[in-house]
C-alpha cells in the first residue's frame, strides 16, 4: 500500500519541533519525545536560551543531557534557540510544535501560544496528552523538591538524577 505522499512522488520529512526550557528533562518530556519520535520522520527537541530566567542547568548541560537520554532515537535532534519559536521554525523548515498537556491547567496558556505561533506564521500546534504516570510531573517540582533533599528517582533520567544530586542545593 502507498501513502498518499509517495503516490504525488513527494519526498517531504515530516519534521516537528519540541520546544522547552527542559531545566532538566524528565520522564515525562521523554515520554513525549519518544512518542513523537514513533509519529514523525524528525524530532528537533529546541532549548530554549532564556537569558532572563533563572535557570539551575546552563543550557550547554541541558543540551548534553537531552542528548544523552535521546540517543537511543535515531530521528531526534537536540537544538537550542533563542527568540521567537516561529522563526526557529521558518529557519530549520519546520511546520509543526508537539506539546504535551499535563492537565487542563496547561491548557489555556498552551492553546493561546499554540494560536499566536499560526496567527504569526501559520506555524501548527499538536497536543499530546501526558502519560498518566507523569502528569503531576515539572522540572520546577524537581528542582523543588531536590533543593530540599527530597527524592525524585523514576521521575528523571538516571543521568539527570546524579546531576541533580552533585548541584549543591540553591536557596
Ligand atoms: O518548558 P517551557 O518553559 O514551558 O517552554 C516554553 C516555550 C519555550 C515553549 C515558550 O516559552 C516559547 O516558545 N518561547 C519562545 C519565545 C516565543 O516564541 N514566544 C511567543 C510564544 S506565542
Amino acid at each position: 500500500m502507498t501513502t498518499a505522499e509517495e503516490q504525488q512522488g513527494s519526498h517531504r520529512v515530516r519534521r516537528v519541533v519540541c520546544p522547552g526550557s527542559f531545566d532538566p528533562v524528565t520522564n515525562g518530556h521523554l515520554d513525549i519525545i519518544s512518542r513523537a519520535a514513533g509519529l514523525y520522520d524528525e524530532v528537533i527537541v529546541a532549548v530554549l536560551i532564556n537569558v532572563t530566567k533563572h535557570s539551575l542547568f546552563t543550557v550547554d548541560e541541558r543540551v548534553e543531557m537531552l542528548s544523552q537520554v535521546t540517543s537511543n532515537f535515531g530521528n531526534v535532534k537536540i537544538e537550542r534557540f533563542h527568540g521567537l519559536l516561529v522563526d526557529f521554525c521558518a529557519a530549520n523548515g519546520i511546520s509543526a510544535v508537539i506539546k504535551g498537556l499535563r492537565a487542563v491547567s496547561d491548557f489555556e496558556y498552551e492553546m493561546q501560544m499554540a494560536q499566536m505561533n499560526y496567527r504569526m506564521a501559520k506555524v501548527e500546534t499538536l497536543f499530546m496528552t501526558t502519560n498518566p504516570l507523569y502528569s503531576f510531573l515539572s522540572s520546577s517540582l524537581v528542582k523543588e523538591i531536590t533543593r530540599y533533599g527530597g527524592d525524585v528517582s523514576g521521575l528523571v533520567p538516571a543521568i539527570v538524577l546524579s546531576r541533580l544530586r552533585e548541584r549543591p542545593a540553591e536557596e
